[in-house]
């Protein structure tokens, strides 16, 4: 999935608006964009959401309050028979707390309920990305936040007069990588606030995915097309594909082929197939 859009549970007009945007997924919010005294009524809604909604159109997602909280339960509890396709976990601090909610979506009769986390909202959560590998069969993406983490690190801003994350936001986002890519996960990039900037995003989303992510979040409508467009594979790209595992039929059996001048070996041919084989599955 390339692009997974947060609307706020508590909004019937955003949870309208959301299903039309043409997100993979959207991921109906409990958390951070609900206010505390909303908390009840938009377990409600995000309820009524679930059972009446399209289920042909995005894949449906529901943001859970953070573990230590006193809602995270209950939120399973009133979603998990309405069977969204995922539940995402906030504020995740190691394994465990994957371990923690997929028992307990277990226990609830959750179905292949999948399970994603933002795994990097708290300072101790950045020295546990390597503790996702075998947490739970239901773990199926890490994202990351850079928000959260700066209000816990007492942060007066997460960007530097250029605009670029500065070191523990970089630190927190390559550990989310690989942490994910060592789960066998798919590894997801946060959220762009600033939703009015476009080429912001781009050039975000292109980041992102040269490095390995496999798709970004969205916090509003308009960055949408911009995430999908980034993260599926062009033309150019799948043309560049094929000509790998070509050079390497024709070569026959070798580690080390050229190709216009560029020495390519077998990692190579590993990435030309991985891009084919995910071109394939998203068609
Ligand atoms: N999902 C669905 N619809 C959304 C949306 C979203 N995330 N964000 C905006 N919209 C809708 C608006 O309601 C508005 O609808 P309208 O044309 O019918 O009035 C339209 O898209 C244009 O919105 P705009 O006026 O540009 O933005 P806004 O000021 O209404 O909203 C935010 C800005 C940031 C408050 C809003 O985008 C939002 O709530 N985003 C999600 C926040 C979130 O979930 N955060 C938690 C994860 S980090
Ligand atoms: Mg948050």
């Amino acid at each position: 999935m390339r692009s997974f859009l947060f609307v706020p549970a508590d909004s019937e007009k955003k949870l309208a608006k959301g299903a039309g945007a043409g997100a993979d997924a959207l991921i109906v919010d409990l958390e951070d964009s609900v206010a505390l005294s909303n908390k009840e009524a938009a377990r409600k809604s995000a309820v009524a959401y679930l059972k009446t909604a399209d289920r042909t159109g995005p894949k449906l997602v529901l943001r859970i309050n953070a573990l230590d909280t006193p809602f995270w339960e209950a939120d399973l509890e009133a979603v998990v028979p309405a069977k969204p396709d995922m539940i995402v976990v906030p504020k995740t601090i190691s394994g465990a707390c994957v371990k923690k909610v997929g028992d307990r979506i277990d226990r609830l009769g959750g179905g292949d309920i999948g399970i994603g986390c933002v795994a990097t909202e708290t300072a101790a959560s950045l020295f546990t990305l390597g503790t996702y590998a075998g947490s739970h069969p239901r773990l199926a993406f890490l994202t990351w936040g850079a928000e959260d983490l700066a209000a816990a690190l007492g942060a007066r801003d997460n960007k530097d007069e250029q605009g670029n994350y500065t070191g523990p936001y970089r630190l927190a986002r390559t550990l989310t990588l690989l942490g994910a890519v060592a789960a066998g996960v798919a590894p997801i990039d946060g959220i762009y606030k600033d939703f009015r900037d476009e080429a912001g995003l781009e050039a975000e989303a292109r980041a992102a995915i040269r490095d390995g992510f496999t798709g970004k979040m969205a916090i509003h409508p308009a960055q949408v097309a911009i995430i999908n467009a980034v993260f599926t594979p062009g033309e150019a790209d799948l043309a560049h594909a094929r000509a790998v595992i070509e050079a390497f039929e024709k070569a026959g059996d070798v580690g080390v082929v050229a190709l216009d001048g560029v020495m390519l070996d077998i990692p190579h041919l590993k990435q030309a197939k991985a891009l084919l084989s995910r071109a394939a599955k998203a068609n």
